[in-house]
């Protein structure tokens, strides 16, 4: 079985962490403070930059797909929009993605993690056939966890809460791989009521009626749907800012590899 380090006995095997999240989640600061939260744990991550309209990365990528498409020239070329052209980019770079592969495959006897950044635009990565591709190749590849990042202060009432968890369940679904949901910017507001809320059906229950008026019904179908979505789920609390809950996220990821990739 792996350690929490991406080892086996008989070779290093890196562990992939794919991030999703919605614009203005924080999945941006995260991974910055992951890739140096690696870095000082002594553990070696590769950067995959797959967000073609990201304006500025604040940590360096290995691979950085605005190193070969170029985002606006393919607005330009295509005459697409802002979406159209993330999709048009990432299906061009899709294309060559077993090179991507080739290239982390060299380096991969040295390396713990493979750390992913995706399109702030969560739909088009998650539901494009290239986004699909990148996934499946990488999770073919190497034990790969999904990361889903949650602007926690942003969720915290029951109507958003569920509507966020719908989206992670449908996202689960459709990549059928280990899940984690990362409950960011604790420092602003605690994840409690959603360890609570995941944890006590009626605790769920009773803040839903306070909150809901002609939505109730359905919303308590769903609520029911949700809780065995949270049996098998792992979650966490962390502030990307602050650094707190790191150590307890990269548990998180070895506990989810762990459990899905039991024969690595
Ligand atoms: P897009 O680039 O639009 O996809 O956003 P993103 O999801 O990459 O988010 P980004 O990292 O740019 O963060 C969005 C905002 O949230 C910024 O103002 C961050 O400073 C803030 N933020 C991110 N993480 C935290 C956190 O843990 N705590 C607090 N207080 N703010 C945070």
């Amino acid at each position: 079985a792996a350690t929490a380090g991406g080892t086996t006995k008989d070779a290093k095997v890196p562990t992939v962490i794919l991030t999703i999240g919605m614009a203005g989640s924080g999945k941006t600061t995260f991974l910055q403070r992951l890739n140096s939260h690696l870095r000082t744990q002594k553990h070696v991550p590769y950067v995959l930059n797959l967000d073609p309209a990201v304006n500025k990365l604040p940590f360096g990528a290995n691979i950085d797909i605005r190193d070969t498409i170029d985002y606006k020239q393919v607005m330009k070329d295509y005459t697409l929009g802002p979406n159209g052209a993330i999709l048009t980019s990432l299906n061009l770079f899709t294309t060559k993605f077993d090179q991507v592969l080739e290239f982390v495959d060299k380096r991969a006897a040295e390396l713990d993690y493979v750390i992913v950044d995706t399109p702030g635009q969560i739909e088009i990565f998650t539901w494009s056939a290239s986004g699909a591709i990148i996934t499946d190749s990488l999770a073919a590849t190497y034990p790969t966890v999904l990361a889903y990042i949650i602007d926690t202060p942003r969720t915290a009432g029951p109507a958003t809460f569920m509507s966020n968890m719908l989206y992670a369940c449908s996202i689960l679904y459709k990549t059928k791989l280990p899940f984690i949901l990362v409950f960011n910017k604790t420092d602003v507001t605690p994840h409690d009521f959603a360890v609570e809320w995941m944890s006590d059906f009626e605790a769920f229950q009773r803040a839903l009626m306070q909150d809901t008026s002609y939505m109730s019904s359905l919303m308590n179908s769903m609520s029911l749907v949700l809780d065995e979505f949270y049996e098998n789920l792992n979650y966490c609390g962390l502030s990307a800012v602050t650094g707190a809950g790191f150590d307890d996220f990269m548990a998180q990821v070895a506990k989810a590899r762990d459990e899905y990739y039991a024969e690595y």
